[in-house]
């Protein structure tokens, strides 16, 4: 039995393209003198987000943490929405790797909102915490995936930019977010200090991710990546996958979109699965479970056992999402799967 697996863009494999790069890549020491593909991977990566230099890092996980680590004192705090992935899912490496503190703020609908990231800075008191940095991310993985509007953008970094705040974006997927706009990752770039984006996700390569921003701020960037670390050697080997991402996975992500819309057209039929469809705009459905027989566990549980993986979202809902090695017949058979299940 053929297993569709929608749990993640991260369980993509490398496409042909990519191993074949692998095997030819140019190597080096990328602690000593430089391996000179990961450099073409980090100036590609610069360039396609209009920034300065790029830092290619294991993971987005790490990318993020090199963010605060390089941006913000000791014991300073971050306001960041109380969806955001680094909230649910990285708050405490900050706290344990670098002493900081999330303010988490609620979102309206799935974007923060200016006016509330402007109340939530701390008066300049000794009692108070610091407030260091405005956390954006690009699309949003806990609300289906949306994509920032330009506008919500700017006018977060405008209230930074009176306060004198850094803006991090986590742009893990800043290309589906750039391909549902229709615009240069850049465009979507330009509205913070520095973007984490990850190769590993629907872009397919199988390792890593690129810090980017100005040129100082990569260079101490790669010292703390040192410290705790995260600096490669003859890294090229994955880098080389990431070179094929950039330069011919990004529009190929308007598939996956399209796939997603797909699915989620069948799957609205479904009672029990609450969401809309016109919040689908890349490539992540999430749908709360209202089902008389099967918890979430349960469902889960049932889908796989017919062919069908995917992920619990929240407390009691299930996630799926469309990517590289997913095709529109493995969404026609995943949507009859769950009516089979779940009707
Ligand atoms: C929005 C977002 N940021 C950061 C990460 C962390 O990336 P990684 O798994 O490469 O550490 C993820 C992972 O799923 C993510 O969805």
């Amino acid at each position: 039995m053929e297993l569709i697996d929608l749990r993640s863009d991260t369980v993509t494999k490398p496409s042909p393209a990519m191993l074949e790069a692998m095997v030819r890549a140019e190597l080096g020491d990328d602690d000593r003198e430089g391996d000179p593909t990961v450099r073409r991977l980090q100036d590609l990566a610069a360039s396609k987000l209009g920034k300065e230099a790029a830092l290619y890092v294991p993971s987005g996980t790490m990318g993020n943490l090199l963010a605060y680590m390089t941006q913000c004192t000791y014991g300073a705090e971050v306001i960041v929405g109380d969806r955001s992935h680094t909230f649910t899912s990285e708050c405490t490496n900050a706290a344990s790797v670098h002493g900081v503190s999330m303010l988490q703020i609620p979102t309206t609908g799935p974007f923060l909102d200016p006016a509330r990231v402007e109340a939530a800075i701390r008066p300049a008191l000794r009692v108070c915490p610091r407030t260091e940095m405005v956390w954006v991310e690009n699309t949003q993985v806990n609300y289906m995936g949306r994509v920032t509007p330009l506008a919500n953008l700017a006018a977060i970094q405008e209230v930074a930019r009176r306060h004198r705040l850094v803006v991090h974006m986590d742009g893990a997927r800043i290309f589906n977010a750039a391909v549902a706009l229709g615009v240069d990752a850049a465009r979507i770039a330009q509205y913070a200090d520095s973007v984490m984006f990850c190769v590993s996700k629907g872009l397919a390569a199988p390792v890593g991710s690129l810090l980017a921003g100005s040129k100082d701020f990569i260079e101490r960037a790669t010292w703390q990546c040192k410290k705790i670390g995260g600096r490669m050697r003859q890294a090229g080997v994955i880098a080389a996958a990431g070179v094929v991402a950039l330069e011919k996975m990004i529009d190929r992500l308007q598939e996956d979109h399209d796939n997603a819309r797909f699915l989620a057209s069948r799957l609205a039929d479904l009672p029990c699965l609450e969401f809309d469809p016109a919040h689908v705009e890349t490539n992540i459905i999430q749908a709360r479970l209202r089902h008389r027989r099967y918890n979430q566990a349960q469902a889960i549980q049932a889908l796989h056992e017919r062919g069908l993986w995917v992920l619990r979202s929240a407390a009691d809902g299930l996630r799926f999402v469309t990517h590289y090695g997913i095709e529109r017949r493995h969404c026609q058979q995943a949507a009859a799967i769950c009516r089979e299940v779940l009707a």
